[in-house]
């Protein structure tokens, strides 16, 4: 969303630098004059509050910013109260930690500081080589880590209702999948802690996240620990600053991976990884699922014995290839020597789009 505004308001400002230059290089023709005015029209109707900047009355654009975060915050507030509502009763959902962490969250995402560190972090850290000659990490610096792009880090946030969604389309996949005692739910790119906390606070499940940005880490910690202050002890949610491709996935039964602007290495490396890692039955969440879709067994290094038994596996169930939400998606799973067989396909609305297609598999 932040991404779109500041593109849209760069090609205005593009279109008003190139009008200002056609006038003041025909100063004489007055064709350049009424360009250019039609180029300032254009950004003061594109930019909202830009006339109140103007004439002097920045508060009345700062009041108008205000109401519209107020607004918003209250809608997502509506939304993930009304779906937590609804969930089976004996659900062992705690609503005030859950709309503690939407208010929390919500306002370090709407606050310009909070986007404007995490521009610095990503760019000094996996930006281009400073003048300094200071290799940043996407440098490649080290040779068992990949390098990162900047697009790796592109930020974006999953409301409430659209996860629970998700989830709840897995069904007794999931419930199966964590029951084993020790067993967690375990967020790849966790970002500011919004997923972890969710699962965290609304079914009690040991919740963690690995997020590579500190400023994303540091923000999950802090929303973290207000929460249980407020909720009077733990909540059962931790984070983990450092790159997933180094964490230990073998107590997980339910990995979702924010995989959706992950460089096609980093989204191979973290499939194979789990591949290696997970016990059978776990599942994985992911926004796009090419990777687990693809992986054969033969892709997966240093497999165990594990690994063998998901060669040839069993057809899986469903079968139907149809579009659409909760689309079951399982024909032919496990055959082929597939390590991942797709469960379910659910649509549903993210920050940047208004149907972000979820992909849930099971590790055969
Ligand atoms: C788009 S965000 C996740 C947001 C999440 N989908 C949501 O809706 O809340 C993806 C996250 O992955 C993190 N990330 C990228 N590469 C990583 C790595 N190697 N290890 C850990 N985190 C990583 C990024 O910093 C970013 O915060």
């Amino acid at each position: 969303m932040i991404e779109r505004t500041l593109r849209a308001y760069v090609q205005q400002v593009e279109a008003l630098h190139t009008a200002v230059r056609a006038f003041l290089l025909q100063l004489t023709n007055p064709s350049a004059a009424s360009t250019l005015l039609e180029a300032v029209a254009e950004v003061a109707e594109e930019v909202p509050g830009l006339e109140a900047v103007e004439e002097g009355r920045a508060s009345e654009l700062a009041d108008q910013v205000r109401r519209e975060r107020a607004a918003k915050l209250a809608e997502d507030a509506r939304a993930l109260s009304q779906a937590a509502q609804a969930l089976p009763p004996g659900t062992p959902v705690r609503l005030s930690g859950l709309e503690r962490v939407l208010r929390g969250l919500g306002a370090e995402e709407q606050s310009l500081g909070f986007h404007a560190r995490l521009a610095e972090e990503v760019a000094e850290r996996f930006g281009a080589p400073t003048a300094s000659g200071q290799s940043p990490e996407g440098g490649g610096t080290s040779e068992d880590r990949l390098p990162y792009s900047m697009d790796n880090f592109a930020y974006g946030s999953t409301p409430y209702a659209s996860w629970l969604k998700v989830l709840t389309a897995a069904g007794t996949a999931l419930t199966e999948a964590l029951s084993p005692p020790g067993r967690q739910y375990v967020v790849y790119g966790s970002s500011c802690g919004w997923l972890v906390l969710y699962g965290a606070l609304t079914f009690g499940w040991t919740s963690r996240g690995v997020e590579i940005l500190r400023c994303l880490h540091e923000c999950a910690e802090r929303v973290a620990a207000d929460v249980e202050a407020a909720e009077g002890g733990p909540i059962g949610a931790s984070f983990a600053c450092g790159d997933l491709l180094e964490d230990d996935a073998s107590a997980a039964g339910l990995v979702l991976l924010a995989d959706q602007c992950w460089d096609a290495g980093l989204q191979r490396a973290a499939v194979a990884k789990l591949a290696r890692e997970l016990p059978a039955g776990a599942l994985v969440v992911s926004y796009s699922g090419a990777q687990l879709e693809a992986l054969r067994l033969e892709g997966v290094e240093g497999r165990g014995e594990r690994g063998e038994e998901g060669e040839g596996g069993e057809e899986g169930e469903g079968g139907e290839d149809g579009e659409g939400e909760g689309r079951k998606v399982g024909k032919g799973a496990g055959a082929g020597g597939r390590v991942f067989e797709e469960l379910v396909a659910v649509r549903v609305p993210v920050s940047w789009a208004d149907n972000q297609t979820f992909r849930v598999f099971r590790r055969v």
